[in-house]
């Protein structure tokens, strides 16, 4: 496969759409003018063709042109969009790998449904669990292969993930639970933030002084995990001094059942995730 010569393409350019294509320009890992992106507002659109891709609203014409194609649509318009796909090239001779994004959706279900709607079809499907800070390449994108994949497109798959994110090969088993962790975990870490912040705010900082340092502090919180090679628990202890001021912090944490809370959160997506791909 030339990989800089083949097309890329996005059904539904919404925000994971556009965080992966904002993390592929930031790598440089694929030339815009050689990606495709559909969804049926053209004018949502326009980042894409501000940056030099190429956009429309007939998702067949993706299919036409594209090699690799990203499935970026919300679970429920999935059924509508494989219908939608097939224009006027009633053959497509070459080989496709359709990337799906979508949560819960099994890479089995995918197979079959597109197998039943162009039987003539050569393709694969690989499955990613991307997440949002992708945008700003610090993301984290697990996935998986159906295996029938290539070795050289997922070389080509990871090379336009790889700048924006840190990626992993999972079994599609992990993909609703650790996809929950890592995809919508995100949105609990921003509200674990704010509230930080807010936290800050009431004892007289500056709100924007607040957000940075506690923006700050998760990703080197973050950071003492990954290179220290410390358990969290030892970690937390070895910031609480006996009587100390971080304890009384940590004693209010418990009290309000932070852990709990946290633990349920990802069960709670988890079950959201398989609820979706049913
Ligand atoms: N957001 C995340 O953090 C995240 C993380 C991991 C996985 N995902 C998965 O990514 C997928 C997209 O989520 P999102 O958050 O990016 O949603 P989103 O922002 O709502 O994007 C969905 C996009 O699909 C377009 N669309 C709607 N109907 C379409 C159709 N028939 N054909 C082509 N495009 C169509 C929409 O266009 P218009 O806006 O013009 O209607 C929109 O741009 C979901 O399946 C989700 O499970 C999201």
């Amino acid at each position: 496969m030339d990989s800089d010569n083949i097309n890329v393409g996005f059904i539904g350019g919404g925000n994971m759409s556009t965080a992966i294509f904002k993390g592929i320009l930031k790598s440089d890992a694929h030339p815009p003018s050689k990606i495709l992106v559909s969804g049926p507002h053209l004018e949502n659109l326009k980042y894409w063709k501000e940056m030099g891709a190429n956009i429309t609203n007939i998702n067949g014409n993706v299919l036409d042109t594209c090699d690799i194609i990203f499935l970026g649509v919300k679970v429920n318009k999935l059924d509508d969009v494989i219908r939608s796909l097939l224009t006027n090239n009633k053959s497509i001779e070459r080989p496709i790998t359709f990337v799906s994004m979508l949560a819960g959706v099994k890479t089995e279900k995918l197979q079959k449904s597109i197998k039943m709607n162009y039987p003539g079809i050569k393709f694969s499907v690989i499955r990613i669990m991307p997440n949002t800070p992708m945008t700003v390449g610090s993301g984290i994108c697990l996935y998986t292969t159906d295996g029938t994949v290539t070795s050289s497109v997922t070389t080509k798959l990871l090379s336009l993930l790889r700048g924006s994110s840190v990626l992993e090969k999972v079994p599609e088993s992990y993909m609703d639970s650790l996809g929950a962790l890592t995809a919508c975990g995100p949105a609990y870490m921003y509200l674990v933030i704010e509230a930080l912040a807010d936290g800050a705010v009431k004892q007289g900082v500056p709100r924007a002084m607040a957000m940075r340092h506690a923006a700050e502090m998760v990703v080197g919180s973050g950071q003492m995990v990954l290179k220290s090679g410390k358990h969290p628990g030892l970690l937390k202890d070895e910031v609480c001094s006996p009587g100390g001021s971080t304890i009384c912090g940590i004693a209010e944490l418990e009290d309000g059942k932070l852990r709990a809370t946290l633990i349920k959160a990802v069960e709670a997506s988890t079950k959201k995730n398989q609820e979706l791909g049913n």
